[in-house]
């Protein structure tokens, strides 16, 4: 069977105008959220991604009726004809494993398989299931399922041991539509988490908070539907803003909310790189020497463990020694090994790697182990000496929207091929 591959011809300096699209972390579980809905939900700006197809086709097998037009998917959840998400989808995303909460509130009852380990680490749903159990659900785990019921959620005051995403984005929309209030504590304060809110309330919900360590959410009996759109892809943003740096070109960035990238960008202004923030664009300018600067991943507003192997590969073209310690995740490091067959100077120590530059990188065969390692390579790609030929690239399709054409467009020779 043939392998489809992305092949970069390095050497080429990035300018011109490239647009960040709708978020994927945001969009993933608003398409989750439009389950608690009994109108028909808008979602506008939705990315054309595999891990989009993956969750439509998990409502779809719930009942959900969806259409497209374009970038806008409407969904239609009144005649939902079951509780339990197909196990083949949520092996391949564990995103899928936020219709949990959505169903539980609406069905009274779930049945979602337990999401494997993935690339990246163990990655535990343990958050979720105490969040379900103090909202008042039974929830048993059997044969790699989770199934949880209820005669009715009951709010209650929920502390998260640490700020999960997911668990956040999971327990608010199960308190949705419980009776009474919910507060959650030490929540996760993303961006994606306060679009998520600003998309349940659209809908008739009553969530305060998101955005902060304290969510508060008053239970309502129904939610109508609703048209949102989805904050533009903060990764993404980073992700073009660190091929601009690699190359020594000059991008403007557009559709970003500049906010959103405050560490990303600190840390590029400390590696040398010109960055001028417009209402909705970034304009960057990357023509001298960079410097090696240190990073630690955090929850937001940190630096985002999203970045961090994009920041790695441009680490490799900077001057001096940078330490990138990695707190959210304990596997993701994968792409070091590939940065290093492409001639990068890395060493690995537990959680922190130590990248010491500048290398003069080579193209190489190299593999992508996950969407943002894969991102890594592209970027690595671009700076390097020949051609670089990138495998197991569906992960990358799993996240950026019209990768390839995109940076094409502002002068990078890259393009897809079947092997
Ligand atoms: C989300 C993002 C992902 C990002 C991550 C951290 C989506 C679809 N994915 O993933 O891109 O890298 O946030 O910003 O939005 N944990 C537990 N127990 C739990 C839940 C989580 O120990 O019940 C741990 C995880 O193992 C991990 C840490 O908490 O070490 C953070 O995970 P979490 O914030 O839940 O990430 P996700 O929601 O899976």
């Amino acid at each position: 069977m043939s392998e489809t591959l992305i092949s970069v011809e390095g050497g080429c300096r990035l300018s011109g105008k490239i647009a960040a699209s709708g978020s994927k972390n945001a969009v993933l579980p608003i398409i989750a959220a439009a389950l608690l809905s009994s109108g028909t939900c808008k979602i506008l700006d939705v990315p054309k991604l595999a891990d989009v197809d993956v969750i439509c086709q998990v409502l779809e097998g719930l009942g959900a009726v969806l259409s497209w037009q374009d970038k806008e998917l409407h969904i239609k959840t009144t005649g939902l004809s079951s509780y339990e998400a197909p196990e083949e989808l949520v092996s391949k995303m564990r995103a899928s494993f936020l219709v949990m909460g959505p169903l539980l509130a609406r069905m009274g009852k779930a049945k979602v398989s337990l999401p494997g380990g993935c690339a990246i680490g163990a990655r535990p749903v343990a958050l979720h299931i105490k969040g379900f159990e103090a909202l008042g659900a039974s929830v048993r785990t059997e044969q790699g399922y989770v199934l949880a019921e209820t005669a009715g959620l009951k709010g209650a005051r929920i502390y998260l041991d640490l700020p999960s995403v997911g668990a956040t984005e999971n327990l608010m929309m199960a308190a949705t539509l419980a009776e009474g209030s919910t507060v959650l504590e030490n929540a996760a304060e993303e961006p994606e988490i306060v679009d998520l809110a600003n998309f349940i309330n659209s809908m008739g919900g009553r969530i305060r908070g998101a955005g902060t360590k304290i969510i508060k959410i008053d239970g309502v009996t129904e939610l109508g539907g609703c048209e949102h759109q989805v904050i533009p892809d903060r990764i993404e943003a980073g992700s073009y803003l660190v091929a601009a740096a690699i190359t020594g070109g000059e991008l403007v960035v557009d559709n970003v909310i500049p906010d959103h990238l405050k560490p990303v960008i600190a840390k590029m202004q400390e590696a040398g790189c010109l960055i001028r923030e417009e209402e909705s664009s970034l304009h960057i300018l990357a023509d001298g020497q960079l410097r090696a600067v240190d990073i630690k991943t955090l929850p937001y507003p940190g630096f985002p463990t999203d970045m961090q192997a994009q920041f790695m590969a441009l680490m490799t073209r900077a001057q001096g020694a940078s330490v990138i310690t990695e707190t959210i995740f304990e596997n993701r490091f994968m792409h070091a090994e590939e940065l290093r067959r492409m001639g990068a100077n890395i060493r690995i120590n537990g959680s922190s790697a130590v990248v010491e530059g500048p290398s003069t990188m080579q193209g190489a065969p190299v593999k992508a182990t996950d969407l943002r390692a894969g991102m890594a390579l592209i970027l690595a790609a671009l700076a390097a000496e020949g051609r670089t030929e990138i495998s197991n690239i569906n992960v990358i399709d799993r996240g950026y929207d019209d990768l390839v054409n995109k940076l094409s467009g502002v002068g990078a020779n890259i393009w897809r091929s079947d092997q």
